[in-house]
């Protein structure tokens, strides 16, 4: 039985004192809803208050940040640690997320040790995956996702690998009003459920969650989110409004 996820990916929106606003917002739309974990992934800057806002509503929202550095401390000018999120009562990391990868050329090999770090330190990965449009027309989105797949996760334990969340996100997707269609969603999360059960076996494969994301809004999350293999979404800019991440939350529940 696979909890579906819905994670709000805030990405460089929203300061502190923003981020309070929407979460209060946010907090009393979703606080009912059952059979579903929901998480915002605010800005560095916005972490402490939103974690402290969440204690004080006994909020059942959970907490993301949307990346981190794999050390534990040490002269790594303007990063963060994991134990400092871990601290601020952090659950889950994004690590990988395209934008990271493309404008701040992280590499697998970086990704794979976030993904590492994030696990040490007891918390989970939202490990992101997906193509270019030019890689799908050429055929080669399995490809590369299983690559980027090989390289984060094969070395991980069975047990290191439960805790983790993957999300597909094709790049063409991404904040540009274009959404993979139900079936490529499912095709491709399908195939990492496939490639799940072959590396760590059919009890992880079946366990773990296989999030879609990629211009995911109200009106088309219920067919993304009915898909076998589609386990939750992370959303961009539909999280910045907390009707619209309250309508797809509510559309999974
Ligand atoms: P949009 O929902 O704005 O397309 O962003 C998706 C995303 O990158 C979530 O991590």
């Amino acid at each position: 039985m696979r909890i579906p996820l819905i994670a709000g990916n805030w990405k460089m929106y929203k300061n502190h004192l923003e981020a309070v606003e929407l979460v209060s917002e946010l907090h009393p739309l979703v606080s009912g809803l059952a059979g579903i974990e929901i998480a915002v992934c605010p800005p560095f800057t916005a972490l402490a208050d939103v974690s402290r806002l969440l204690g004080d509503l006994r909020s059942p929202v959970k907490l993301g940040a949307q990346d981190v550095y794999p050390a534990a401390e040490g002269a790594f000018t303007g990063e963060i640690s994991p134990g400092m999120l871990k601290a601020l009562g952090v659950e889950y990391v994004i690590v990988g997320h395209s934008e990271r990868r493309e404008i701040l050329k992280e590499s697998d090999s970086f990704v794979a040790e976030k993904v590492k770090a994030v696990l040490d330190a007891g918390m989970k990965p939202i490990l992101c995956v997906g193509e270019t449009d030019t890689e799908r027309e050429a055929g080669k989105a399995l490809s590369k996702v299983e690559g980027q797949l090989e390289a984060a996760l094969a070395s991980l334990s069975r047990e290191e690998m439960g805790l983790t969340v993957i999300a597909y996100e094709p790049i063409w997707a991404i904040g540009t009003g274009k959404t993979a269609t139900p079936e490529d969603a499912q095709e491709m999360n399908g195939f990492i459920r496939g490639w799940l059960e072959g590396r760590f076996g059919a009890e992880v494969a079946g366990s773990t969650r296989i999030l879609y994301g990629g211009s995911v809004k109200p009106d088309n999350a219920a067919e993304l989110m009915a898909m076998p293999d589609v386990d939750g979404a992370l959303v961009g800019g539909a999280s910045l409004q907390a009707k619209d991440f309250a309508a797809i939350a509510r559309s999974v529940s």
